[in-house]
Formats: C-alpha cells, sequence, structure tokens
C-alpha cells in the first residue's frame, strides 16, 4: 500500500474547530436565540391523509385578533418549494396529501398561547381515497400523484441479461425490504424569521444547506437575491434530515414573520419534528441472478422501488443513488437494474445518510449469502471470486483505474474479527445453546460526490481569504453538523497554506457573507469541498509570492506582512477556485452509463451476533469495520463518522421502526420510536487503509454515508448464520424473529421450547 505524503495537520487529530464551545455551552443552538420583540409560529396540519379542504372556522372561543394567520392566500411570490420537481406547495391550497401537510400558519408572542389556538381551527374536508404502499400505488387505483403515481423511473443495462439466464448453472431470486427510518438528531428542526420591506427575509437556522433554504425562500416571497439571506446556526445533527426539510420551515416562519411584523421563531418538539419531518424511504428490492458453476456472476436483474411519499422532494436523487449501488462492487457482464420511485400519501421521504445506497446494498449483500447457500459455496468466497478489480468495469461500465483493494480489505476484516474460527466455534457450540451465536459480513462502496455530471452542474465556489485582523478564513457553504466540517476543512486550508492550525477559521456560514460551494450532502465535502479549499490555497500562496514576494519559506509573522503588502498594492486577500472534475469523467444521464462518481469509498464489515432463541432477541456483539476512503484527514473524527453511521445502522436493522396508522406516524416520540442506546451499540473496531485519491481534498474521498451501508446486511447475513434462516426485511424486531423462527420449524419444535 502507498503511504500518504507527510504532513503537520492533515491527518493529525487537531482539536475541533468549534469544540470548546460546546463543551462549554457556549454554542448558540435556534432555540437559544431571542431576537427584539419575537413572536413563536406553529402550524394547523391536515390530519387526514388525502382529501380537498372543504372549509376552514376558527373556534370563537379564541381572540383571534392577536394572533398572525397566513394561509396560501398571503404567499407573495409562487406558493412552492422549490427542490427538484415544482409539486410540493409551501400550504395546503384546497387539497391535501399527506397528514401533515401545513394549511395554515398562525404566531403570537406567547408560545405557550399557541397549542389551544391549533386546536381551535376546524379544517372540513371531503376525504379522497389514499395509499399506503408500492403495491397500491402501482395499481394505480387512485392516482395521488401527477398521472400515473411515478414520480421518477430509471433503467440500467449493461450487457445483454435475457440471453444469459439459458447458460446460468443457477439462478437465484429473493426479495428484500427495508423501512422507513428517523433521522433523530439530538436537536430538532428549528428557524427564526425576520422580514422588512427594506431588507426583505433573513432566516437563522438548523440546516444542512444555506442555499437550498436561500431558494426556496427566493420562490416563495418573489425576492431578488439581494433581499433574501440564510445564516446557519450551530446544528446539532442532520444526517440529510436537514438537507431539505428547513427550506419549508423557514418559508413557514418568513411567512408569519411578515405578516405579523415580528421575528418569529419555529422551533419543532420532538413529537412534532418525529411526525413531520421527511424520513429514509421503504423499499422492495427483487434480484434474480445468475450464476456459473464456478460461482461467477453472470447476470444480475434487479427490480427496486421506493416509497417516495406524497411529494417528490428528493426521491429522484435517492433512486439515483440506489440504482448506482445495486449491483455492488461486483464484475458483472450483464446487468439490468430497473428503479422507480412511487408516491403514496405518507410524510415525503427525504434524504438520509446513505441516499437510496443503504437500501440497496441490504438487498445485494443479503442476497450475496443466499446465492452462496443456493450453490453450496462459502459467502466469502463468493465475493472474492466476483470483486472489481483494476480495469473492470462496474455496473455503469465505469472503468476502474484507482486501485481497488478490496481482497485485501476482506482479509483484514476476516483477520481482525477472526471470522472462520468463531464461525466453526459457533457452529459446534449452537446445536446445544438457545443463544445462537453467527458471523455475517457485507462488502460494499459508496460512490463520493454528486452523481455524474452533477458536481459540473453545482459549480461549486469556495476559498480562502485573510481579513484585515490577519485571520485566515475559509470561505464555504459547506456547513458544520457535528460531522467535523470546520475542523477538516481548516486544516485543510492551513496545511495548503503552510500556516498555523489556530489562525484559521470558517467564515460565518451565511449566504450573505461566503459563495455557494454547494450542498452538505452526499459525502463531498471533504474530496469535493476539501480540494477546491486546497487548490484556492495554493493559489493565494501564488499570488501572494507575485505580488507581495512572500518567500518561499515563512513564518506567520512574514505571511501576515505579505497579505498587508498585497492589500495594500491589489486590494482584498482572497482566493477563490470553482470546482473542476478528474480527467476523463464522462457520463450519459440518458443511458445512466458511465462515470457516475469520481472516486468510491470501499469497505468489508464484519457482524457478529447473538440471537436468543428464547426471548427472540439480537444481540449484536461486536463489529468491525474495514475501509478505504483515500486520506484519513482527521482520525478521531473519521473513526466517530464510522461508529456513528454503523450505530445508526444498527438501528435501522433490529430496533428502528415507523409505526404507521392511517397514513401518520404512530410511535412518534422516543419512548416508542426505539433507536439503539450505548447498552445495543456494540464495540466497533475500525480500520483505515489509506489510499490517497488525486483529486480529494489532501487525498480524502467520502466518508460520511459509507458506515450505513455495510452493517445492516452483515448483521441480518450473521443472523442467518446463527439459526440458519434467511430474514429479508428490516427492522428485524423480535416479534419478525419469532415469526421467522416458527414458520422455519415444525411446530411442536417451536412449541417444546
Ligand atoms: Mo445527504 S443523505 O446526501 O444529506
Amino acid at each position: 500500500m502507498s503511504s500518504p505524503a507527510p504532513t503537520r495537520i492533515v491527518g493529525a487529530a487537531v482539536p475541533r474547530k468549534e469544540g470548546v464551545d460546546k463543551l462549554l455551552g457556549r454554542a448558540c443552538y435556534i432555540d437559544d436565540m431571542e431576537r427584539e420583540g419575537m413572536w413563536h409560529g406553529a402550524t394547523v396540519r391536515s390530519g387526514i391523509p388525502r382529501g380537498l379542504i372543504r372549509s376552514i372556522a376558527f373556534d370563537r372561543s379564541i381572540d383571534w385578533s392577536k394572533f398572525a394567520i397566513v394561509t396560501a392566500a398571503d404567499i407573495p411570490g409562487d406558493n412552492c418549494i422549490q427542490l427538484i420537481v415544482a409539486d410540493q406547495p409551501c400550504l395546503a391550497d384546497g387539497k391535501v396529501n399527506h397528514c401533515e401537510e401545513a394549511i395554515l400558519l398562525i404566531a403570537h408572542p406567547d408560545k405557550h398561547k399557541l397549542r389551544e389556538a391549533v386546536a381551535s381551527v376546524r379544517v372540513e374536508y371531503e376525504p379522497l381515497p389514499p395509499v399506503f404502499s408500492i403495491e397500491e400505488s402501482e395499481r394505480q387505483d387512485a392516482i395521488v400523484w401527477g398521472t400515473d403515481n411515478l414520480i421518477k423511473t430509471f433503467l440500467l443495462e449493461k450487457g445483454d441479461v435475457d440471453s444469459a439466464w439459458a447458460n446460468a448453472a443457477h439462478i437465484v431470486e429473493g426479495e428484500f425490504r427495508t423501512g422507513a427510518q428517523e433521522h433523530l438528531y439530538i436537536e430538532n428542526q428549528g428557524v427564526i424569521a425576520e422580514y422588512s420591506k427594506e431588507s426583505g427575509v433573513t432566516v437563522w437556522g438548523s440546516l444542512q444547506c444555506p442555499f437550498y433554504v436561500f431558494k426556496a425562500l427566493r420562490g416563495v416571497f418573489k425576492l431578488p437575491d439581494d433581499k433574501v439571506r440564510v445564516i446557519q446556526t450551530e446544528t446539532g445533527g442532520a444526517f440529510g434530515g436537514k438537507e431539505d426539510y428547513p427550506s419549508t420551515l423557514a418559508c413557514h416562519a418568513g411567512l408569519l414573520a411578515m405578516k405579523s411584523g415580528h421575528p418569529v421563531k419555529m422551533v419543532y418538539d420532538r413529537m412534532e419534528d418525529l411526525a413531520v419531518t421527511t424520513k429514509r424511504h421503504p423499499s422492495r428490492v427483487r434480484h434474480r441472478t445468475a450464476v456459473s458453476s464456478e460461482g461467477k456472476l453472470l447476470a444480475i436483474q434487479i427490480d427496486l422501488a421506493t416509497d417516495g411519499g406524497a411529494y417528490a422532494t428528493l426521491s429522484s436523487t435517492v433512486l439515483s443513488r440506489a440504482t448506482l449501488h445495486s449491483t455492488g462492487p461486483y464484475v458483472c457482464p450483464n446487468i439490468r437494474v430497473r428503479a422507480s420511485s412511487w408516491a403514496t400519501n405518507y410524510v415525503p421521504y427525504g434524504a438520509f445518510r446513505g441516499f437510496g445506497a443503504p437500501q440497496a446494498i441490504f438487498a445485494m449483500e443479503r442476497h450475496m449469502d443466499e446465492i452462496a447457500a443456493a450453490i453450496g459455496i462459502d459467502p466469502v468466497e463468493l465475493r472474492r471470486r466476483n470483486f472489481l478489480h483494476v480495469g473492470d468495469t462496474n455496473g455503469t461500465e465505469q472503468l476502474m483505474r484507482d486501485p481497488v483493494i478490496l481482497d485485501h480489505l476482506l482479509d483484514r476484516a476476516l483477520k481482525e474479527s477472526d471470522y472462520y474460527a468463531k464461525r466453526t466455534k459457533f457452529a459446534r457450540e449452537n446445536s446445544s445453546n438457545p443463544v445462537k451465536r453467527g458471523m455475517g459480513l457485507a462488502a460494499f462502496y459508496h460512490g463520493s460526490g454528486f452523481t455524474g455530471s452533477g458536481e459540473l452542474y453545482l459549480n461549486s465556489l469556495g476559498g480562502v481569504d485573510v481579513t484585515l485582523k490577519g485571520e485566515v478564513r475559509v470561505l464555504v457553504s459547506n456547513t458544520e453538523f457535528g460531522q467535523g466540517t470546520n475542523t477538516i476543512l481548516t486544516q485543510i486550508a492551513a496545511e495548503a497554506l503552510g500556516v498555523e492550525y489556530s489562525s484559521v477559521t470558517m467564515a460565518p456560514p451565511d449566504t450573505g457573507v461566503v459563495p455557494n460551494s454547494g450542498p452538505t450532502v452526499a459525502s463531498r465535502t471533504s474530496m469535493v469541498v476539501g480540494r477546491i479549499i486546497e487548490r484556492a490555497c495554493l493559489q493565494l500562496l501564488a499570488m501572494l509570492r507575485e505580488g507581495a514576494g512572500l518567500g518561499a519559506k515563512f513564518t506567520h509573522g512574514e505571511f501576515i506582512a505579505a497579505c498587508e503588502r498585497y492589500r495594500a498594492a491589489h486590494g482584498e486577500v482572497v482566493s477563490l477556485c470553482r470546482y473542476e472534475a478528474p480527467p476523463g469523467i464522462v457520463w450519459d444521464d440518458q443511458r445512466y452509463h458511465g462515470e457516475a462518481y469520481g472516486a468510491y469509498a470501499w469497505a468489508v464489515y464484519v457482524a457478529q451476533v447473538a440471537v436468543d432463541t428464547v426471548a427472540y432477541s439480537t444481540e449484536v456483539e461486536d463489529i468491525w469495520a474495514v475501509q478505504e476512503v483515500g486520506r484519513v484527514l482527521h482520525p478521531v473524527l473519521a473513526a466517530g463518522q464510522v461508529e456513528g453511521g454503523i450505530a445508526q445502522a444498527v438501528g435501522y436493522a433490529l430496533y428502528e421502526k415507523v409505526v404507521w396508522e392511517n397514513g401518520r406516524m404512530a410511535n412518534n416520540q422516543m419512548t416508542n420510536y426505539i433507536m439503539p442506546t450505548a447498552e445495543d451499540v456494540p464495540p466497533i473496531h475500525v480500520f483505515f487503509e489509506e489510499i490517497p485519491f488525486r483529486y480529494g481534498g489532501f487525498g480524502a474521498k467520502g466518508i460520511g454515508e459509507l458506515p450505513h451501508d455495510g452493517p445492516a446486511p452483515a448483521i441480518l447475513n450473521a443472523i442467518r448464520d446463527a439459526t440458519g434462516v434467511a430474514f429479508n426485511a428490516i427492522p428485524l424486531l423480535p416479534e419478525d424473529l419469532y415469526a421467522g423462527l416458527a414458520a422455519a420449524q415444525p411446530a411442536d419444535e417451536v412449541a417444546a421450547r
């Protein structure tokens, strides 16, 4: 393995930039903020899954003159939350398509008056038949979106699938399902909005993508760019959940601020947040695979469907990533993936760490174990025989040019976990023990950055400047929400410039201050934005050398003196760069063919489980996570990303179930939407192999989403190993385990326990 060039700051576990403020309680989250004369806002929601609004009445017991009330009629611009498809109204106008759809907004100086007021608005409906599953949506009995309920489809084809079946030694089929999942960031969604004729609309909030919110406000308020401003406040977790929803909340608070003439705060409590915000798309994935007698994949056919919910939001891009990751890190000459996202009358599903890949990879990696069982070879060996290597092409016929070290990752995962010895030992012990242990693994890759030509289309702009006070600032719209953006981008800037880490800060995440370096999503910050910052820093050094006589080697004082000379001679000390695609990236969006991603992060994860066949509980006892994510910029933050992603994926696999009642989330409390606690998260053993990626920030590739992809299939594969029973749906709760084990065994055996 090549080892990266030595650096002082990049690769070191420097203190996180905002860490001390968070530790000392100085960090200011949205609900810590007040504005002079601030009111509070609340939302009147549909309560029915689908119907026409017949009338709205205001109960006389409330003195409504003390409230500001906003309906769709008050919207000065387009009644639409701008995202990809212009289908989602900011406020319902005559009809509702899910139970939490916002109908009107109210604000009052005293937030304690709001609950009763919301309950005192009476909406009458003419109900329409709702659609509550992918299957109902496919049947098109009721058309609830567009002309056919289809939000998006993709077709990916390679080779000739139809001719492959005849020559196959084995054909293995399977169906796999994944459920909705909540983000459960620690800090609920919240914003404060101000409005004035002179300065337009300003929003502070807990959010991922300031310029997405900016775009939504601009449309709803019909304002020019200089009259819209969005400032991210300290954000307590996001995981994709604050990618699109804050646009809606910002527009709501902005409208109330405009109507009331006061700043308006809207901060959801946990129950509202759980019920109304986006969730991970549920999926159904059907596999049909042709395999040779030597265990080589000959043809893969996948029918992949997601539940998109009531509006399109990000369903198309989530479906795209699901499609592109659905065949896994394997070579196969013949592939056909048909993917569809179907509208239903649930809250819109949206972005969530992994963005469709966890759903697709759960199916592929679970299916690989079933193929291995069907043809009678070791699941490890089946993977090894089909791994991608340099010179191979994947499903979109992207040629693997950069190092692919799956064999090495697999070997290391097997060694670190003592996989074979444990499997043998467990197999011996299981027959006489009601607690059955097993080992499972998953091999997978995750594309970094936007798909295909997405990064070129984004055309991100970012850079650095040096202020009059001699502060070096990183200028980006990328945000910190716990994952380490502030730290890694200032590390990159300090290292590239050759100045101290402590002398570099982040410019405020304020659309009035920073350029649009794109959204903080899609595992793009380290690789894509990091590279832009690195280039901007090298450009700044060249400017200072040519324009201010900066020497080849310099002290911090000499650097600042050169900046001052530069400022006196040329004006502002600022260096901005735009995204540049790595060479050879060609993507055909029509055929879904070509270089889908500039780089992939690769991983092999192993899970050890203990299944209690008396209590029907599953404990994940250990997880080994071996990955290659390019250069590791910060070892503690990187390991934290992996550990956090795995913890979240353990919940996805075994605990977190959204219970629906007539289209409404019934368990929207943390007491009965069960997420893993410290008790449930196993020891996680994290290993990195570092192969710097030439076109990533100091060699980095993406890391944020990858660790959510592998644990669920590894855990369910371990349960298969432990029990001999294939479970193909998550979350796998004790009742599902009971049902599956009971169905797999003679009735008297189950009764005898
Ligand atoms: Mo993300 S799920 O790309 O915010």
